[in-house]
């Protein structure tokens, strides 16, 4: 019999092996989980690099990876975000992989978490985006010696996700040279912000660090119009012509080619764009092996 439609076509003593078996299970799963542990990817908005990294890292290393889509869940018939945690922990996953819209509800589900249970942001909201400044600054120390970095941050700061987590971990490890460029609108609280391109600033700058506007984090009194931007912001060639910028060129992704940068800047050879999504394999694995060694 290996077919089931229905309970009426099993037989008794096939239900009672099942019982048996699913004791003995129930019993060795701690011994069985030990052997791949389980990663559950749960990710209520797109992308592209950050869960395709965790997905490929978490199976180069071995685990067993659960990809939650929240369109297709129960949570389409009314279930609340805390029960589906809660359904997901009961099926005794070892780590929680989250990409979420809402601002530092990362913190809540932390709170909701078992000891024993690893946890990433995978970005929420405008409140962080660790692993992606980890691996950005990771890609910097490659190129430049962090302590004597000049960076020049050029685009939507104020929603971004990435930033607060790139400036903690430049911060952490000894950067402090780092200047702004961006329209008022769209400029970091608390910094000064160059809303003009300063070509003395440019020239000096180990790495610019370009930004897309994040319209998906705007309220509706913050737009900004593409044509404005791209017209006074858009890095190609002219820019790097007139600002006489030696650098490296990086981007958190995804980009928007035609916005705030070119075809030609974004593959051209300063540009470590394409490193930074390389090394973002790494660093999560890195950060998975670390995490679930407890
Ligand atoms: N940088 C970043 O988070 O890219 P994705 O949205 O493609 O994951």
């Amino acid at each position: 019999m290996n077919k089931i439609s229905s309970i009426q076509k099993l037989e008794k003593d096939f239900v009672l092996e099942l019982y048996n078996l699913t004791g003995s299970i129930k019993k060795s799963w701690p011994e069985i989980s030990r052997q791949n542990k389980t990663v559950c990817l749960l990710f209520w908005e797109p992308s592209t690099r950050t869960k395709l990294s965790f997905e490929h890292a978490a199976k180069k290393l071995g685990f067993n990876v659960i990809d939650f889509s929240p369109s297709n869940s129960s949570l389409e018939k009314g279930e609340s975000f805390e029960d589906t945690i809660k359904t997901i922990l009961a099926l005794k996953v070892d780590g929680l992989i989250v990409r979420h819209p809402e601002t530092k509800i990362s913190e809540k589900i932390v709170q909701m978490l078992p000891e024993n249970v690893f946890f990433i942001n995978a970005g929420d909201g405008n409140y962080a985006h660790p692993t992606q400044g980890l691996l950005d600054v990771f890609t910097m120390s490659e190129v430049v010696d962090l302590t004597k970095l000049n960076l020049t941050i050029l685009g939507d700061a104020k929603h971004s996700r990435v930033i607060p987590s790139l400036l903690q971990t430049l911060d952490m490890l000894g950067c402090k040279n780092i200047n702004y460029i961006s329209p008022e609108s769209l400029a970091l609280p608390q910094t000064n912000a160059f809303t003009a391109i300063s070509n003395d600033m440019l020239s000096k700058s180990d790495i610019l660090y370009i930004l897309r506007i994040q319209r998906e984090r705007f309220s509706k009194e913050e737009g900004i119009d593409d044509k404005f931007f791209s017209e006074n912001y858009q890095v190609n060639k002219e820019f790097i012509e007139t600002t006489n910028f030696q650098g490296k060129i990086m981007h958190p992704g995804p980009i928007n080619i035609g916005v705030e940068i070119t075809r030609d800047i974004s593959d051209g050879e300063d540009s470590l764009i394409l490193k930074q999504v390389e090394n973002g394999l790494y660093l999560r694995a890195a950060l998975l092996q670390l995490l679930s060694s407890g």
